[in-house]
């Protein structure tokens, strides 16, 4: 016998089929035992009798718990009361791995979750959030892979911050000191002059002192760098990048999308849009003459300000032209308008949650020690970095998607957290 998943199941409709995987519900009397179950998938309704397994077989049956691995095989027939629409009704059964009491039942707090998410993975919704992270992770690659970028990877252990130094964790290294990866950024910078277009995926780390509902401590960028791209360029490409990959999770996910309560039709019309690009000055005037919110020049916008403007919008918006004081030491001054930097971060609507952020980059080895300065840095740990500049510089720009970030935005969740299989925050490392 071959055994075929939930899925092909359910297309089967009808016959005999053979399944295996774990019991996700069970309820029973004396005659009947109704065991809904469930594989990576989908979940069946699967019914136990009495009379048609015989007295020995009913008794096994009658003991499973939640979570017990099991293979079975019956008969297969449409019923519109069971909660994928098809029943199987059992002849045999085997169990495979026991299951004791399941510690994870209806309306548990979020930290209990927390604690057990080697065992919370288990849950529809987890899975379904699970299986559209990985949709969307291969349809970077192949928009990557289809736009002639090369995939390069570069060192997590690093010698330096690259993001600031007040959320960079420092690793002990031999008798040293190294950083884990703020950003591929800086390498990524080297790579464009031997590749000119790549990409990476990879895990990097922020040592974020706030406990939110965006931050995590260690997080997948999805970063590119290219180079003679500018601003505009680089800023219109992520646009491009994202719409792709949301359209490619619609078409392979919606299923999973409206479990989580997701509207794929929504999501889809709202791919299909322009989504607009403005300037950070025009930021503060309208959230001045929409919402009576007053900012000064010169700081990077805060939670409330990002949730504001983006009650304007249906799509995300790009933002640039940040004011260069708030902006890291790589992002170049407009050579127009020298308060401002060439930069831009991509908001998404609703939430306001900031879900890309890139820049041009500066050119001006001299500029960049400065700011590097005044942040304490010692401008010499980053010679290795201004090199590039020193033979053959070309202008470049890239910037750094927050996967997790995107994931909760289209999975409609409330925090970061459940877009990732085992999150790590100021407050927890496992498990
Ligand atoms: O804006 P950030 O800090 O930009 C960079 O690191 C650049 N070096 C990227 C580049 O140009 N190559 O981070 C990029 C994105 C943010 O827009 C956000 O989506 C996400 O990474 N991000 C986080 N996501 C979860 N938890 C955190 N603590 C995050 N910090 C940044
Ligand atoms: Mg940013």
């Amino acid at each position: 016998m071959r055994f075929i998943s939930i899925k092909e199941a359910l297309e089967k409709k009808s016959g005999k089929v053979s399944l295996r995987g774990w019991v996700h519900r069970e309820r029973g009397s004396s005659k009947f035992k109704f065991v809904v179950l469930r594989d990576s998938t989908n979940i069946i309704q699967c019914i136990i009798k009495k009379d048609k397994v015989g007295e020995e077989l009913f008794d096994i049956a009658d003991k499973l718990q939640v979570e017990t691995s099991l293979e079975l095989h019956g008969t297969l027939k449409e019923d519109e009361r069971a909660p994928t629409g098809y029943e199987v009704e059992v002849n045999q059964f085997e169990v495979i791995g026991e299951s004791d009491k399941f510690p994870i039942g209806a309306d548990q707090s979020r930290e209990f979750l927390d604690d057990n998410r080697h065992l919370w993975l288990r849950s529809r919704k987890m899975t379904a959030i699970m299986k559209i992270r990985s949709t969307f992770v291969q349809a970077r690659e192949e928009f990557f892979k289809s736009e002639k970028f090369i995939r390069f990877d570069a060192p997590i252990l690093q010698p330096t911050q690259s993001e600031g130094g007040s959320t960079v964790f420092e690793v002990k290294y031999y008798k040293a000191k190294s950083y884990l990866a703020q950003t591929w950024q800086l390498y990524g910078e080297a790579g464009v002059f031997a590749l000119e277009k790549i990409y990476n995926f990879g895990p990097t780390f922020r040592a974020e002192k706030s406990k939110t509902t965006r931050h995590l401590s260690e997080f997948w960028m999805a970063e590119m760098e290219a180079a003679w791209f500018d601003l505009k360029d680089v800023s219109e490409f992520a646009k491009k990048e994202l719409k792709y990959c949301i359209q490619q999770v619609i078409k392979e996910r919606s299923e999973d999308l409206i479990l989580l309560g997701q509207d794929p039709k929504k999501l889809l019309a709202m791919t299909k849009k322009e989504w607009p690009t403005i300037k950070y000055r025009e930021v503060l005037d309208i959230i001045k003459k929409k919402d009576n919110i007053s900012v000064k020049f010169g700081k990077d916008l805060r939670t409330e300000e990002e949730k504001a403007i983006m009650q304007h919008y249906d799509t995300p918006l790009i933002v640039t032209h940040y004011p260069v004081e708030a902006m890291g030491f790589y992002k170049p001054r407009d050579s127009e308008v020298s308060d401002e930097a060439l930069c831009f971060d991509m908001l998404a609507p609703g939430t306001g949650v900031e879900i890309v952020g890139g820049s041009q980059r500066s050119l001006d080895v001299k500029d960049m020690e400065d700011r590097l300065k005044a942040d304490g840095e010692d401008p010499k740990d980053y010679e290795w970095y201004f090199d590039s500049r020193k033979y053959g510089s070309v202008p470049h720009s890239g910037y750094g998607v927050g996967t997790e970030r995107v994931i909760a935005w289209i999975c409609g969740l409330d925090n970061i957290k459940d877009a990732i299989p085992f999150p790590r925050t100021m407050g927890r490392y496992t498990p």
